[in-house]
């Protein structure tokens, strides 16, 4: 129910006004001047106020600008005499909703009460649909809402402000990349440059000068100075992606960073000083590298510091709806469809299912779902190859060896004639296939394809 607060210095017109105002249904106090509503107003809340505007002590476009300070959402409405429309005019400029001229039908003044509440009620909702999608979405598009997200997004808002090393774990398509963005784009130095990274896609030889850059001479085939990917992330952050593919050497020269802020260029002595905000990734276990050797340890604690895992999406099931949802509309914007509806039978599908590639896995899922299908529902079959209904997934596991071996051959000659067409720009093999670089570096590893062009940062 609604609280209206009438101000009206003469009393006839305040008691008929309070008689009409309770017989439509609303809650009403009523006072006859200024003073007594201002006082009145330090322990009611009004949803709306009727104010005369010409009375004898404190004027109403005083009283106005009072109500609207102590609660800016409260709607005023008021009344003025004929022949002082300067004033009402006054009063709409200071946040009055309407006004109405003396003398009006009790009808009249009613039905603009009725419109500013509607009004009301109608920017509450907006606002607090703000709201929502602002804490949904508050931190650089990371979408989720299960506990373990909502921890992680405060825990980001908390490392914005400092310029601790963040390690960051997780399975491929768990987000890594997004959040390290994330935080880079809310830190103060989001206006300068954000350097990604793989370093498993750096040759083991080459890591160094990549890197730390090199001077002219320095080893044969460094023919002039090389400025390295160190110096190009300066003031900004520099996001070391596949940190447990880092050589021994690169390794050395990290942790001397970490340690003082400087670097040197292979084959030159001369320290250089950069203010860079490392943020390192990494899918292996790193715990695991330090015991067989292949990751220094002091480097190890020097990243451990501030660690985020970011668990797979199988364990954060609550998050898919959101996810999907959110994908839903990212992919009907872009083909300018009209959002479709998922069917019962296919979220719940969606939701059983295991999500080896994680995040990454259902937007793909959405985007070509949202892409095939025909008429304003996604069904079961408009889902991807490999999503079943529940009751089929334990047959369809057991396949699954079989399945698994077929699309990876598959996968396998998609990519080397992809190499091949774009000859062997990885950058552009990437985009054709519809996946990141990493990814595309990750696969290339694991089935064993060797790209014939000397490397080359462009094209990571
Ligand atoms: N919480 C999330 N909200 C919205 N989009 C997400 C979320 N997590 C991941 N994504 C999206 O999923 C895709 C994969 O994310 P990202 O590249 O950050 O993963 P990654 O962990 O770096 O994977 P990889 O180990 O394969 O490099 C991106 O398109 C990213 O925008
Ligand atoms: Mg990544």
């Amino acid at each position: 129910m609604f609280n209206i607060l009438i101000i009206e210095d003469q009393k006839n017109m305040r008691e008929s006004l309070v008689i009409a105002f309770k017989r439509a249904g609303y809650n009403t106090d009523s006072v006859e001047s200024g003073e007594k509503a201002v006082e009145l107003q330090k322990d009611h809340s009004y949803d709306l106020v009727v104010v005369d505007l010409k009375m004898e002590t404190m004027d109403g476009l005083e009283v106005l600008s009072h109500i609207k300070h102590v609660n800016p959402s409260t709607e005023v409405v008021v009344m003025t005499a004929f022949g002082t429309i300067d004033s009402a005019i006054q009063a709409m400029r200071k946040g009055a909703y309407d006004y109405v001229t003396k003398p009006f039908q009790l009808s009249d003044i009613l039905s603009v009460v009725e419109r500013a509440l509607e009004k009301k009620c109608l920017s509450e909702k907006v606002d607090n649909l703000q709201k929502e999608t602002r804490e949904n979405y508050k931190f650089g598009g990371i979408i989720g809402n299960s506990p373990v997200m909502m921890r992680l997004l405060n825990i980001l808002v908390e490392l914005t402000n400092s310029e601790s090393t963040v390690l960051i774990t997780g399975e491929s398509g768990t987000g890594k990349e997004l959040v390290a963005h994330a935080i880079h784009s809310n830190s103060r130095r989001s206006d300068k440059p954000f350097v990604v990274v793989n370093c498993g896609a750096l040759p083991e030889n080459l890591q160094e000068s990549e890197l730390f850059g090199h001077v002219m001479g320095s080893f044969t085939g460094a023919v002039k100075d090389k400025k390295g990917i160190f110096l190009e992330a300066q003031g900004g952050t520099l996001f070391l992606d596949e940190i447990g593919e880092t050589s021994l050497s690169a390794q050395v020269k990290l942790l001397r960073f970490l340690q003082n802020g400087e670097i040197r260029k292979v084959g030159d002595n001369k320290p250089i000083y950069l203010d860079i905000r490392t943020i390192v990734a990494t899918n292996k276990d790193l715990d695991e590298a330090t015991k067989n050797g292949s990751f220094r340890k002091d480097l190890f604690y020097r990243l451990n510091v501030i660690r985020i895992h970011l668990p797979p999406l199988r364990e954060r099931k609550e998050d898919i709806p959101l996810l999907i949802n959110y994908f839903v509309n990212v992919y009907a914007n872009k083909l300018r469809k009209k959002p479709p509806e998922i069917s019962g039978d296919a979220m719940a599908s969606l939701l059983n299912y295991p999500w080896p590639g994680n995040v990454r896995e259902l937007e793909n899922v959405i985007e070509r779902a949202v892409t095939l299908m025909k008429g304003d529902m996604v069904a079961v079959a408009d889902l991807a190859l490999e999503i079943v209904s529940p009751a089929d997934i334990m047959g369809v596991m057991k396949e699954m060896g079989g399945i698994r071996a077929a699309l990876a051959q598959e996968e396998r000659k998609t990519i080397i004639e992809s190499l091949q067409r774009y000859a062997g720009n990885r950058k552009q093999v990437a985009t054709n296939l519809g996946i990141s670089t990493t990814t595309l570096w990750r696969k290339m590893k694991e089935y064993q394809i060797v790209s014939k062009t000397s490397y080359n940062t462009e094209n990571v």
